[in-house]
């Protein structure tokens, strides 16, 4: 083992080594060598409360003791076999995922990320439809491939160079900035008709499948209205366009009311992905679907480490620690704690707060003037000033300007009470600073 290095001495070094292109969140980042709980330490043993967990992955808090037990005891009996040999651990996930996932999706394919899930989901329902065309929304994030980075409607994340072909982009719900200047009252879904009309205008009329969030996270947490995917799974069925579901973020209990965000909407996808918090911090991805569209992929699928055995043991547990500890019912009551002291927050500062959303535990608040122009720099300026009062809170949508609350869902009111105290004391100084 490498000696532990001090933050300096460890920022040269990442410098040198890394691709520039591994930023990190802060301009003078801590460094965290160990997380227990909600918390993180960096290597002075200074805490920090997590709000962020990884970045909407440790569903079930740092170093879970119960996990912590499956993961080394499966690394103690067996690590590798690759999918090519039958192990428990594998099928014991792919079960528990048929129990736990909507309508008829039973049949899984174990990947290590949710980059790979959502290549699995385009792969399988291309082959099922025999279509070619996928039709992905505007401010989505689905991963960091090239086929997945095409799908992701972002130019912070999308190639710049020969991206995947077969992708369009529809108007995605974004209600407090709707693309159509509506107000949800009057609108009338219009970006749901502007669905149909990319089918109709930028496609052969015969898509083969429709990719959403059903929050979108790196996008800016942002939530559609209730019968958004009700309308939109209409004009999938006149279209016969499959529907996937990436759940990446919103899966396994974080929106507090079911395991996965899309049944909130009470709409069954074909295909459902998921990856984050379904292994707390170990490497791990799926995709779940019906068998008459899993039965199309019919060549032989290997993933060397997909479903390997100590991230699906893992899972298994963390899935068993959400249903024990009742962490989805603690997501929605803590979540919606959270979500009011926002929305006070809102009242106190309606020249820095724009918008707040969300459900359960996938929270943001949108730093925007009364003209709703992004406050970018307050965004930024935001998050280091809570990091350095020891709260990480995440930062994303396409501006950069929406602060993102999406922590283990172990989290209580205690805690939540110290990261609102945070965000005011930040929201204060930074209140002075734009009228200075
Ligand atoms: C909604 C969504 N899909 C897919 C991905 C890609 O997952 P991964 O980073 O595990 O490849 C992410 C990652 O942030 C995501 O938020």
């Amino acid at each position: 083992m490498t000696a532990t290095l001090n933050r300096d001495e460890l920022k040269k070094k990442r410098d040198k080594y890394l691709f520039p292109s591994v930023r990190q969140l802060y301009s003078d980042p801590p460094n965290f060598v160990k997380g227990k709980g909600v918390h993180l330490y960096d290597e002075k043993g200074r805490e920090y409360l997590d709000m962020f967990a990884g970045i909407v992955t440790v569903s079930v808090g740092h170093c879970h003791p119960k996990v912590v037990k499956t993961t080394v005891q499966q690394v103690e009996t067996l690590q590798h076999t690759s999918t090519i040999f039958m192990t428990q651990p594998m099928v014991d996930l792919a079960e528990k995922l048929a129990q736990i996932t909507p309508g008829n999706l039973s049949k899984s394919f174990i990947t290590n990320s949710g980059t790979e899930a959502n290549e699995a989901a385009i792969k399988v329902a291309r082959l099922a439809s025999g279509r070619n065309e996928v039709i992905a929304l505007q401010h989505s994030y689905h991963g960091e491939s090239h086929l997945a980075g095409t799908l992701t409607a972002n130019h912070n994340y999308r190639p710049d160079i020969m991206p995947a072909i077969g992708i369009v982009h529809a108007a995605n719900a974004y209600c407090y900035r709707c693309p159509f200047q509506k107000t949800p009252d009057s609108c009338q879904m219009e970006c749901v008709k502007d669905i149909e009309r990319v089918i109709q205008t930028q496609t052969s009329g015969k898509p083969a499948v429709y990719i959403a969030e059903p929050i979108q996270g790196v996008g800016g947490t942002i939530t559609p209205p209730d019968d958004y995917f009700k309308e939109v799974k209409k004009v999938l069925s006149n279209y016969g366009v499959l529907f996937i579901s990436d759940e990446v973020q919103t899966g396994v209990g974080r929106t507090g009311t079911h395991w996965f965000g899309i049944q909130s909407y009470g709409v069954e996808p074909d295909m459902i992905t998921m990856a984050k918090g379904l292994g707390n911090g170990l490497p791990i991805g799926a995709v779940i679907t019906t068998p008459e569209i899993a039965e199309k992929a019919s060549k032989q699928q290997i993933n060397t480490f997909g479903g390997n055995p100590i991230s699906a043991a893992t899972a298994c547990t963390v899935l068993e620690v959400i249903e024990e500890e009742k962490l989805m019912a603690n997501a929605l009551e803590v979540g919606n704690y959270i979500k009011a002291g926002l929305e006070d927050l809102q009242k106190h500062f309606p020249d820095l707060i724009g918008d707040v959303r969300g459900k359960g535990l996938m929270l943001g608040m949108e730093l925007a003037d009364k003209k709703k122009t992004p406050l970018v720099q307050e965004t930024m300026r935001l998050v280091e000033t809570t990091k350095d009062d020891g709260v990480i809170v995440g930062k994303g949508g396409l501006y950069g300007n929406v602060v993102r609350v999406k922590p283990p869902m172990t989290i209580t009111k205690e805690h939540a009470d110290i990261m609102l105290k945070s965000l005011k004391k930040a929201l204060e100084s930074t209140a002075k600073v734009s009228v200075g």
